[in-house]
């Protein structure tokens, strides 16, 4: 687990200018982190990590990528326009997504953006709507059950992306008469686990599939997208992913199968999620009521609605009394928000510090996922997120949400 990048005395001057809830990321660590990722991969000449906007889709974060030389990966049409707000074109856009417009295709092909097609018969569609490019990329799904120590922790039979190997051996050759010049493959990778084992195992099978449909098709593709999944510790006690060692698990497996087939080069290519902005971001709320029935209920000045991956993944999520970080863990709370909504909990039953009214509380890990599954129900309104830029100085990214943003969409 990371250490808090700025001290309490710190945070309540942050909080005198910006008042909580609000996210707030620590880009120092966020390009460290890519800098470790891309050094751990060099053995990969063609490497490139577009970063998933879905994760976390913050122009200011998107634009720390493009400067650390990442691409973006866009699942809508309102992800490629904040690509294109931030400058990211062609290559440097990938368009990974499902049940896609045409409006959608369209966008993505004028960007120049590697489409990334999750069922084969879209090629008509792409065809119709926007043109063939001379670019493609398509989403496999290899149909097994994917298993970690013994257990099946997926059946990607039941999951509604991809096409299945064969459909990709017809649709590749489609795609070749029709002029594509340059193909890739993607398959999801990871399972958000951090095990290089694991990682070794599941690009294995990738990888023998890419040889496969290089001897069926005679198709070789130029990269292989190997998508998003590595995952992040949340528990105090456990371990980063090591991302040299998992690196090398997959050059294993690369030198197994590409390699040993004759096909390399080929470059490698991810969009990493969670990975990259999880650990470095920290949701900060502050204590606004105790209540004592038959539980002690502590209730932040921000609810579900703006970080509701406790309620959404049951995600353990370390949370710091500012000030009591050293003290004993001897009270039980809940942490709940004002949702009319019994299962609006931060967390259950959590041994902490004792707690006053007025306390701030810091939720680490929440840099993924977290704002940008905030919804408005009840009418409860989005927070701030913050940067604490690598200078020190923190500067607000987007504003909290006020009324009149809820009002805005309504006729009436
Ligand atoms: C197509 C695709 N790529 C990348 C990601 C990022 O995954 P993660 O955050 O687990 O790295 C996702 C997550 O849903 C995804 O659907």
């Amino acid at each position: 687990m990371n250490k808090i990048p700025f001290s309490y005395d710190e945070l309540k001057n942050i909080i005198s200018k910006f008042p909580t809830p609000f996210y707030i990321y620590d880009e120092k660590a966020i390009r460290k982190n890519v800098r470790n990722l891309k050094k751990a991969f060099s053995w990969n000449k063609g490497y490139h990590e577009y970063f998933s906007v879905k994760t976390n889709p913050n122009p200011s974060l998107l634009k720390i990528f493009k400067e650390e030389g990442c691409g973006v990966d866009c699942a809508s049409l309102a992800e490629l326009m904040l690509a294109d707000l931030c400058k990211f074109s062609n290559e440097d856009i990938m368009f990974t997504s499902n049940v896609t417009t045409s409006e959608e295709y369209k966008l993505a092909k004028n960007l120049g953006a590697v489409i990334n097609l999750d069922d084969t018969s879209h090629i008509d569609f792409l065809n119709n709507c926007a043109g063939i490019p001379e670019t493609i990329c398509c989403r496999v799904n290899l149909g097994e059950s994917i298993k970690y120590q013994d257990k099946v922790i997926l059946n990607l039979k039941d999951s509604k992306f991809g096409s299945t190997k064969e459909q990709i051996y017809e649709g590749f050759k489609s795609l070749q008469k029709l002029g594509v010049k340059h193909f890739g493959i993607h398959y999801q990778f990871g399972c958000h686990k951090k095990d290089p084992k694991y990682f070794e195992i599941n690009t294995h099978k990738f990888f023998e599939y890419v040889v496969e449909l290089y001897k069926n098709t005679g198709i070789k593709v130029d990269f292989i997208n190997l998508a998003g999944g590595l995952g992040i510790p949340f528990l105090e006690e456990d371990s980063p992913a090591d991302i040299e060692e998992i690196s090398y698990s997959i050059k294993k497996s690369y030198d197994e199968t590409i390699v040993r087939a004759g096909l390399d080069p080929i470059s490698l290519v991810t969009e990493l999620g969670i990975y990259m902005t999880g650990p470095y971001g920290y949701f900060v709320s502050s204590v606004l009521h105790i209540k004592n029935t038959y539980k002690t209920f502590i209730g932040l000045d921000a609810s579900t609605n703006s970080f509701m991956s406790p309620l959404r993944y049951n995600n353990y999520y370390h949370i710091s009394v500012m000030g009591k970080e050293n003290n004993e863990c001897n009270h039980i709370y809940d942490l709940t928000g004002a949702l009319c909504e019994d299962r609006d909990r931060f967390a259950t039953d959590r041994p902490l510090p004792y707690i006053e009214k007025g306390d701030i509380l810091v939720f680490h890990d929440t840099g993924a996922y977290n704002y940008s599954h905030s919804h408005n129900f009840n009418g409860k309104l989005r927070p701030a997120e913050l940067l604490l830029c690598t200078n020190g100085s923190v500067k607000m990214i987007r504003r909290s949400e006020t009324p009149d943003d809820y009002f805005s969409t309504l006729r009436f």
